[in-house]
């Protein structure tokens, strides 16, 4: 059982994930049957029990509504101005599944040559042409395929090609998806601007993405309004707090305390502070690795806590700073202490497969954050690009690297007031993954089929099992871990899913 190889006296050892391997139990129920449905927080429910990393890499408003609408939840990162991360969170409460609320518009005075770079960046097709250029402006015409298929110069302006506005089937602000969709097939038109009374563009359904947009069953969404759950980060610098009031007006449902080592005076304060001044806000403390420190700020009040230290993909804390906690361990023994509090933990970095994660709910953990599983797909900030070898590629950094800190993450660190900045991440790339609309049901799947091979129908189970000891993980040598990857083959090309 997982107490014994905590537990025992003679090691004094930490394990890691793959240090351990799941004994498998009976199955008496389809995959189908498995129930992902988990804790955030205390009082926030998950459907699929993934969460996104506060990194200006991996979340922002198009992460968070991309995880919320798949069952988890992102965490907006906090490089960014207080306004701009109060807006970041506002994007996410304001969507609307099937509105498009801040359609890339175009000037008129663009040329063709100038969209088709456009559309190779964005990778989409029709975009509206407003009077200068931007959202909320008097919408001039529309330009789609249709329109610009068979114009041979490309120094065309789009003024000359354009569909105009008196031509497009529009319809006014205040409509709902129901009533869009109806306008869409009778028109037969891919795309429906959404106008105010006097022209201006306030946002744009489309066809395709409500063809795309068939039900997200598994969404985070509020009780009473239905609007998609967020969470946003912050430090602990003189000014998070009137970064928190900002968030909280945006409609933020959690706030993260972003550490690396989160059992500080300054933390337990904000814990405190934003409790008895926020009480609808959830908080998650962290993050944290030992059963002391996890302690120190549930007893703060926090509502989760984030464990893991120095053992991110991009990490080098424990490097530089020889503190930290092999994963399996922290998570194993943080949990254990809070689940007497009844305060769910994440269990945060190193996760960089399904298995990863199940093995993360095996040991106690509500729900797994991730930076590098995540990195890459299509909703994180930032562009693709394409290295010498021709694989499509996006940038992914450690919060603490030169790079980020550079742009204010220092705090995390603890290193805002010194003049040297050391580093304790690094910057790197990662292969392109998709869409998370694609990405999350394989890894729910594969979550599915692990907890399946347990011989646990719910999350639920898995951790009272965990409790009564009938959870059975083995340690693995070197040679296991080799025997239990991919081994013995000349060459080989992996496919994740299909
Ligand atoms: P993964 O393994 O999912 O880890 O890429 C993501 C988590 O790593 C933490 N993080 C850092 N830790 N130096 C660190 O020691 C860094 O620069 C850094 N940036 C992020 C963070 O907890 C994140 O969720």
């Amino acid at each position: 059982s997982a107490a014994e190889v905590f537990g025992s006296k003679t090691s004094m050892s930490g394990y890691t994930y793959d240090d351990l391997i799941c004994l498998p139990g009976h199955i008496n129920f389809g995959v189908h049957d498995v129930c992902l449905g988990s804790r955030f927080t205390k009082k926030i429910a998950l459907r699929t029990p993934i969460v996104s990393s506060p990194m200006d890499t991996v979340t922002e408003s198009n992460m968070a509504i991309a995880m919320a609408l798949e069952g988890g939840i992102g965490v907006i990162h906090t490089n960014l101005s207080i306004e701009d991360q109060a807006r970041e969170v506002a994007r996410v409460k304001k969507f609307k599944a099937g509105f498009i609320l801040d359609p890339v518009c175009v000037m008129p005075t663009m040329t063709l040559e100038e969209l088709d770079v456009l559309k190779t960046q964005l990778g989409f097709t029709g975009f509206p042409v407003t009077e200068n250029g931007l959202m909320g402006a008097k919408l001039l015409g529309l330009v789609t395929k249709r329109d610009t298929d068979f114009v041979t110069d490309r120094k065309t302006r789009l003024s000359a090609i354009m569909t105009p506005a008196k031509d497009l089937v529009t319809i006014n602000e205040g409509c709902d998806l129901l009533m869009a969709n109806e306008v869409l097939q009778k028109s037969k038109k891919g795309k429906l601007p959404i106008i105010t009374r006097s022209g201006l563009l306030v946002a744009m359904v489309s066809r395709t993405d409500i063809k795309k947009n068939v039900e997200f069953p598994n969404a985070t969404k509020a009780d009473l309004n239905k609007s998609l759950l967020v969470a946003a980060a912050i430090g602990t610098r003189p000014n998070d707090k009137d970064r928190v009031r900002a968030l909280a007006a945006a409609g933020v449902d959690a706030i993260v305390i972003d550490s690396s080592q989160g059992d500080s005076v300054f933390q337990q304060e904000m814990v405190k502070w934003i409790k008895s001044n926020f009480e609808e806000i959830q908080v998650v403390a962290g993050n944290v690795v030992t059963k002391q420190q996890a302690k120190n700020l549930i007893e703060c009040g926090a509502d989760a806590l984030r464990v893991g230290m120095g053992i991110g993909s991009i990490c080098t804390t424990q490097e530089v700073c020889a503190c930290g906690r092999a994963q399996a361990s922290a998570v194993y023994n943080v949990a254990k202490l809070a689940r007497m509090y009844n305060v769910p933990i994440l269990a945060d970095g190193g996760i960089s497969s399904p298995g990863h994660i199940v093995k993360a709910l095996s040991l106690g953990a509500g729900a797994a954050m991730c930076g590098s599983l995540l990195a890459g797909t299509s909703e994180t900030p930032g562009e693709y690009f394409y290295s010498e070898d021709g694989k499509r590629l996006k940038r992914y950094r450690g919060m603490g690297s030169i790079d980020a800190m550079k742009k204010g993450s220092d705090d995390r660190y603890f290193g805002s007031n010194s003049s040297i900045k050391v580093a304790q991440g690094v910057s790197g790339t990662v292969q392109d993954k998709g869409s998370i609309h694609r990405y999350i049901p394989y890894l729910t799947q594969g979550i599915r089929h692990g907890m399946q091979d347990i011989g646990a129908k719910s999350v639920e189970q898995l951790q009272t099992m965990l409790q009564e000891g009938k959870l059975r993980f083995e340690l693995r040598s070197a040679a296991a871990q080799r025997e239990g990857g991919v081994h013995g083959l000349h060459s080989f090309e992996r496919k994740l899913f299909d």
